[in-house]
């Protein structure tokens, strides 16, 4: 979560049984950068940080994750870029685990700079931005879609994806105008696609995290439900 899930804030997550923790999404490139100031200026929470510093940053704040002696899991960056050397460049730091590529945010001034949603918008653009990244980074992939873009085929989308050689498709199953997951998507995935799904949205309760598995997805996120730093339900009852 923008803004919000930086070292810090999945150093009190280390604790709670997650085999991935996800930081950012960092805005990545010149235009991501641009795009996160004018989000700022319209009063919403960005990380906002140089291009040049980002590198340094990040670092940083995975160590801060990594330090935490009890904590064996994994640490993934997500990244909104409207190109794929950022991201590959990221990916060098030693310490990370998986890099994300966001084809997600859908704010009008990241869709407007190539970045986020706008990357579902064309299955050659995401395959070709997909495959140079897992070619030229020596870490994990995952990218992360919105599902219920209109105009947007899902399952296409995973299989773009997936024949890009990423390792996760995360999935914000999100069904607009309800307050819980469109499980149907996580289904269709899962029936025409052999790909890790990781399986996100309203995620709140062993009720929704055990119905997003049983519908086809291999592992789930949580976003807000952790928003206070912990989560509502036992994740090792999974
Ligand atoms: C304040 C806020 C900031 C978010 N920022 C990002 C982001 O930068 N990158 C991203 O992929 N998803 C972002 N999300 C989406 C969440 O990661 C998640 O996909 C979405 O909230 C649905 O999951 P949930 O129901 O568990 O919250 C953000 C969500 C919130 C509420």
């Amino acid at each position: 979560m923008a803004g919000i899930t930086d070292g810090r804030f999945c150093c009190k997550m280390t604790s709670l049984g997650f085999d991935l923790l996800t930081i950012g999404g960092y805005n990545a490139d010149h235009n991501a950068i641009d795009a996160g100031l004018k989000i700022i200026n319209r009063g919403r929470l960005e990380f906002n940080i140089a291009e040049e510093d980002l590198y340094q940053h990040i670092t940083k704040e995975v160590k801060l994750i990594k330090n935490q002696s009890h904590y064996k899991g994994e640490v993934s960056v997500n990244l909104r870029s409207s190109s794929p050397d950022q991201i590959i460049e990221i990916s060098k730091i030693p310490e990370l685990d998986v890099v994300e590529i966001n084809a997600h945010c859908r704010q009008p001034e990241l869709i407007e700079s190539g970045c986020g949603q706008a990357l579902l918008k064309n299955l050659e653009v995401l395959k070709d931005f997909t495959s140079e990244v897992v070619r030229k980074c020596k870490k994990k992939v995952s990218v992360k879609i919105r599902a219920n873009v209109p105009g947007v085929d899902d399952v296409m989308i995973a299989k773009a994806v997936n024949e890009a050689g990423a390792d996760y498709i995360h999935i914000d199953a999100m069904k607009p105008g309800f307050n819980c997951a469109d499980y149907s998507v996580i289904e269709s995935v899962r029936k025409n696609v052999d790909i890790f799904i990781i399986g996100n949205n309203s995620i709140r309760d062993l009720k929704s995290a055990r119905l997003m598995l049983k519908s086809g997805a291999d592992g789930i996120s949580i976003a807000r439900a952790a928003i206070k730093g912990t989560i509502p339900f036992d994740l090792t009852l999974v």
